[in-house]
């Protein structure tokens, strides 16, 4: 405590709303509420100071009026509604608005909003400054259904996170991976963009979980130097099976086909399922039209039905569009229709995809 020395500039707003250099005593106040060891010592958090200059937190649903580049309503942005996948992976049940942060940065001379999250002090089964409830996660902090229900049924129903066990970790808290369910798992506050998100945000988000490797996920704990190595390899586990549910869930709801590109006249592409060792696709279904970019009107080609893309588009002077309609033999739901485009001699690109479930 005595070690901590204020910095000249450090100012503070104070209760009455004043703003003002901060004293030794307003540093005492916050120290006063947190806890500290034994020993005396306390633990913090420290971050880069974000560059630029501060716009107050993002929303999660609308747009921000004093930002042009801002035109797609929050609640429909891929990224904010693929953020969901993320959290319940991590168990980020604090990921609300206030943990956010738009800076104004400039870059050669222009000058750009910047979004950035912050704050994950309540992550991997911490709730900061002791363990997280084992009913984070399970369900928003108020919800009329669950409450309910156990009312009702006199405490004869029980909420799914109630079955979970955790071992004792205090390093770590409470995050474990058997009842951890990735398609019904809850933030502290409903979330307009998480509510919003489709199978494709969903499967776009667990591709990235997914592209964590067992090994990186061992490195990336080691840097939190655990001194209880047993708590070190339960966290690992947990990320891993997590990790796992999300892909399992997430890549079933859609084909999980990705990266499609054009290679030496064929429709060239990963499959992920396959990738990461969870069952192969079912046989595959292609069949190709052409395709009017300005009306979307498919026309099919009825003699293209295999990857190769229709020879055709190697005879075009101007720039047609083909759509390639894939799915798995007999389950047109799970529908991937690949865009694409070719000019002249060149090779024909891949511009577009469209996944249906
Ligand atoms: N890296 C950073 N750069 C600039 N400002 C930051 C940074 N990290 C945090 N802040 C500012 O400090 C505030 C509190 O940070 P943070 O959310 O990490 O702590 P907290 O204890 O959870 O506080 P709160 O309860 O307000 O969320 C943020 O709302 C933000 O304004
Ligand atoms: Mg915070």
């Amino acid at each position: 405590m005595e070690r901590l020395v204020l910095g000249q500039d450090v100012r503070v707003t104070d209760k009455k709303g004043k703003h003002r250099k901060m004293t030794h005593r307003d540093l005492l106040e916050i120290l006063l509420k947190v806890p500290k060891t034994k020993e005396g010592k306390y633990r913090g958090f420290v971050s880069l100071q974000l560059p630029g200059k501060s716009l107050g937190p993002l929303r999660f649903f609308g747009v921000r009026d004093d930002d042009p580049n801002d035109i797609v309503p929050h609640e429909h942005r891929r990224d904010l509604r693929g953020y969901y996948v993320f959290c319940a992976w991590l168990d980020h049940d604090d990921s609300r608005a206030i943990n956010t942060k738009d800076m104004l940065v400039e870059e050669n001379g222009v000058k750009y909003v910047r979004h950035n999250l912050i704050d994950f002090g309540a992550t991997l089964g911490s709730s900061t400054s002791r363990p997280n409830s084992p009913r984070a996660g399970g369900e928003y902090l108020f919800s009329w259904g669950p409450a309910l229900k156990e009312i009702v049924s006199l405490g004869l129903w029980v909420p799914h996170w109630a079955l979970a066990k955790y071992p004792n970790y205090p390093s770590i808290g409470k995050i474990e991976a058997d009842v951890f369910d990735p398609e019904h798992w809850y933030p502290e506050y409903p979330n307009p963009a998480f509510e919003n998100r489709l199978p494709d945000d969903e499967f776009w988000a667990a591709k990235q979980v997914m592209a964590f490797t067992d090994d990186q996920i061992r490195a990336i704990v080691k840097t939190g130097q655990l001194s209880d190595p047993d708590a070190e390899q339960y966290l690992v586990d947990c990320l891993i099976r997590r990790r796992d549910k999300i892909g399992k869930a997430f890549f079933a709801e859609v084909l999980p086909l990705d990266r499609f590109s054009v290679r030496d006249g064929e429709l060239v592409f990963e499959d992920l399922a396959k990738k990461h060792g969870m069952g192969a696709t079912a046989p595959l279904k292609v069949s190709w039209s052409r395709f009017d970019n300005e009306t979307e009107k498919k026309t099919p080609l009825s003699d293209a039905t295999s990857f190769a893309i229709p020879k055709e588009a190697f005879n075009h002077q101007d720039t047609a569009y083909y759509a390639a309609d894939v799915s798995p033999d007999g389950d047109t739901r799970r529908m991937i229709t690949v865009y694409v485009r070719a000019q002249g001699q060149g090779q024909p690109q891949v511009v577009g995809i469209d996944r249906s479930w």
